[in-house]
């Protein structure tokens, strides 16, 4: 038994070795880039797995349409990064084959379709997904992502962190026997201000009026324990907007309580929490199919649908009919970041009045409805109309 022990502590001082180091490199970060200093600003677009490349191609067709401007004037550029697919990430072994890490981290920010999540069982290397590899290779730590169901009064911000609690270490925990399998959860200090901090800017600067912090704290003690107590110290220094508490079990009850939740405005949580109650929350706005969600760092930013690859509507030949909406709503988030507001407001509202007002089409995912492409050509349409 004891060398089964030893051989577990050798792991753990590893992880811990190479968090200190993790806990360094963010403490040592400088301020968020500016992107009206930058001469250029590249944005990557990587197509992805299964329906990801069709969507990804209406989302970056829109986007080279509104900054066609700037594209002209050499103030933007728009590369393609191929090469993110999982048959070259199985064949090197890699969550993020070198040659495509290091296009990506030439670029400023990155549309990227959904990749596909190797899982024990599958034809590919169990690898781990190149989606959270991204997250933390780019240092993407808060991962914004919006839901809105107007005429439900549903207006709901989540800033899930991103690069911490069960995902840092996701794929490095330890079967110490065959009887015994332990993971690690991970909460930082500077990983929790740093996302606490921009939910807060973020709830002062658009007048939310209330910040929501969600962990399970009464049960997982200490690193949900640090992330609430953290909040809550971030939250002292916006006396301006009141921040409430709640635990995560009973928040995934009251989102569907309709009274209640339209009181929540913007949620800090940690990943796990975050990654599921997300994909609760836009089910009531359509589905997953049409969020988009922000992964932002100091540095880089990625742009990328809430949902994956979906293998199964490829398999069944559904894949021409599968929902831009999620990628065109990424788009939206990028444009804003990147200081196009006006582009951004134009898309989100052609989207808009093609999901709720005008509904001309209908994307149900199957032949019952339209395809992708005559969706994009549809949302395109409504923005060239804007313009007139
Ligand atoms: C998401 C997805 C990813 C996650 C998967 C694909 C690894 O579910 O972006 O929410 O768990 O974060
Ligand atoms: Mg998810």
């Amino acid at each position: 038994m004891q060398d089964k022990i030893n051989a577990a502590l050798t792991h753990f001082e590893k992880v811990m070795r190479e968090q200190l180091e993790r806990v360094e490199r963010i403490n040592a970060q400088k301020d968020f880039i500016d992107y009206q200093s930058l001469d250029k600003i590249i944005i990557g677009v990587c197509g992805g797995d299964g329906i990801g490349p069709v969507i990804t191609n209406e989302a970056a067709r829109v986007l080279k349409y509104l900054l066609d401007k700037d594209v002209k004037a050499g103030k933007i550029e728009f590369r393609n990064i191929d090469g993110l697919t999982i048959e070259n990430r199985a064949a090197v072994n890699k969550a993020i084959p070198d040659d495509v890490l290091a296009e990506l981290k030439k670029c400023h920010v990155i549309l990227k379709g959904p990749t596909t999540t190797p899982r024990a069982g599958d034809p590919w290397p169990n690898v781990e997904s190149a989606n959270v590899a991204m997250r933390k290779e780019l240092d993407l730590f808060a991962n914004v992502r919006p839901v809105k169901v107007p005429d439900q009064g549903i207006d709901w911000t989540f800033f899930r962190e991103n690069t911490e609690g069960a995902y840092t270490l996701g794929s490095c925990g330890v079967n110490v026997t065959d009887d015994l399998a332990i993971d690690f959860t991970v909460t930082t200090t500077e990983g929790t201000n740093r996302i606490a901090r921009l939910a807060y800017d973020y709830a002062r600067k658009n007048n939310k009026g209330k910040v929501s912090i969600i962990t399970k704290a009464n049960v997982v003690k200490t690193t949900d324990g640090k992330f609430l107590k953290l909040c809550q110290e971030v939250a002292k220094d916006y006396p301006d907007i009141e921040t409430d508490d709640w635990y995560i079990d009973i928040t995934t009850a009251k989102l569907i309580d309709e009274k209640r939740r339209r009181d929540f405005k913007v949620f800090v949580l940690p990943n796990l929490y975050g990654d599921i109650i997300t994909d609760e929350a836009a089910e009531f706005q359509g589905g997953v199919g049409t969020a988009g969600s922000a992964n932002i760092g100091k540095r880089y930013a990625m742009f990328e649908a809430i949902h994956g690859s979906a293998p199964r509507m490829v398999k069944e030949g559904r894949d021409k009919y599968a929902d831009p909406c999620s990628m065109l709503r990424a788009a939206v988030l990028l444009l804003s970041h990147i200081g196009y507001q006006a582009e951004a407001d134009k898309l989100e509202k052609a989207l808009d009045i093609c999901m709720y007002e005008e509904k001309k089409l209908q994307i149900t995912g199957r032949d019952t409805g339209c395809t992708c492409k005559e969706f994009g050509d549809y949302v395109m349409a409504t923005v060239e109309s804007l313009d007139k």
